[in-house]
């Protein structure tokens, strides 16, 4: 089946979308990171897309449509993928219908996260990743003990360019304009679950766990 997972920056969709994908078998196609490994190629293109997310903004919907097609076209992925930060916009909510029935698929479920501004500001300013396994913690909520990877004893925590307070405070007002009315847009098709994103990371899961359990059987 094919999800998405809604939340305002922090509100935890890349970290409980990556234990959907361990406990479904399903692939994750989260925008921000594709648009993070554009960035980090250093190339024009990806210097541009790096000055708008600092800004807090949404990158183009074109740059986005292609990024996302690609991975709802490959056979393997068909019904399989995980949609984290995407879509943003009513825009691309209404293209991302038309590509599924291009490709034959539909959306089964839409997940909204659901957790206060407070919370919000802390989770993303005490965000900090591996450098070697990419794995996220956080400084204040999930401290960084140990990595699984032995490699790891040599890592760097590197903090997302765009995780300072001055950035949040966009990005949270830019969720709230555009990317908060398509909830509604789910919410016709009758398919929203919303959830207590505040709770302990694992009761969150397990709570998803339970709803994508009784959809599939
Ligand atoms: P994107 O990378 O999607 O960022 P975001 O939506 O701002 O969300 P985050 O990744 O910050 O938070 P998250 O919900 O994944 O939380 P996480 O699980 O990491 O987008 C970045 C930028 O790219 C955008 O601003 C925009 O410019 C651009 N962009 C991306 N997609 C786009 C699109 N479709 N169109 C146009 N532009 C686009 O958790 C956060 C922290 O909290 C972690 O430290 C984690 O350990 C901790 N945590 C998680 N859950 C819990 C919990 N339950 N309790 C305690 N701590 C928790
Ligand atoms: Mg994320």
């Amino acid at each position: 089946m094919n999800i998405v997972i809604f939340g305002p920056p922090g509100a935890g969709k890349g970290t409980q979308s990556l234990r959907l994908v361990k406990e479904f078998n399903l692939s994750q196609l989260s925008t921000g990171d594709l648009l993070r490994d554009e960035v980090n190629k250093k190339t024009n293109f990806g210097n541009q897309i790096e000055e708008i997310m600092k800004t807090g903004g949404l990158v183009s919907d074109d740059i986005i449509n292609n990024l996302i097609e690609k991975k709802i076209s490959d056979p393997q992925f068909k019904n399989k993928i995980i949609f984290d930060g995407f879509p943003r916009n009513l825009d691309q909510a209404k293209k991302l219908d038309i590509l599924l029935e291009k490709y034959d698929q539909k959306m089964s479920l839409a997940i909204n996260l659901k957790v206060d501004n407070e919370i919000l500001t802390k989770r993303i300013t005490g965000r900090v990743i591996c450098s070697v396994c990419n794995k996220t913690f956080n400084i204040f909520f999930n401290p960084p003990k140990s990595c699984e990877i032995k490699e790891c004893s040599k890592r760097k925590l590197n903090q997302r360019s765009d995780d300072n307070e001055e950035t949040i405070v966009k990005r949270l007002k830019t969720y709230d304009e555009k990317t908060f009315p398509v909830l509604d847009y789910y919410l016709k098709k009758g398919i929203i679950k919303n959830v207590d994103g505040m709770q302990e990371i694992s009761a969150i899961s397990d709570q998803l766990f339970t709803v994508i359990r009784a959809l599939r059987s």
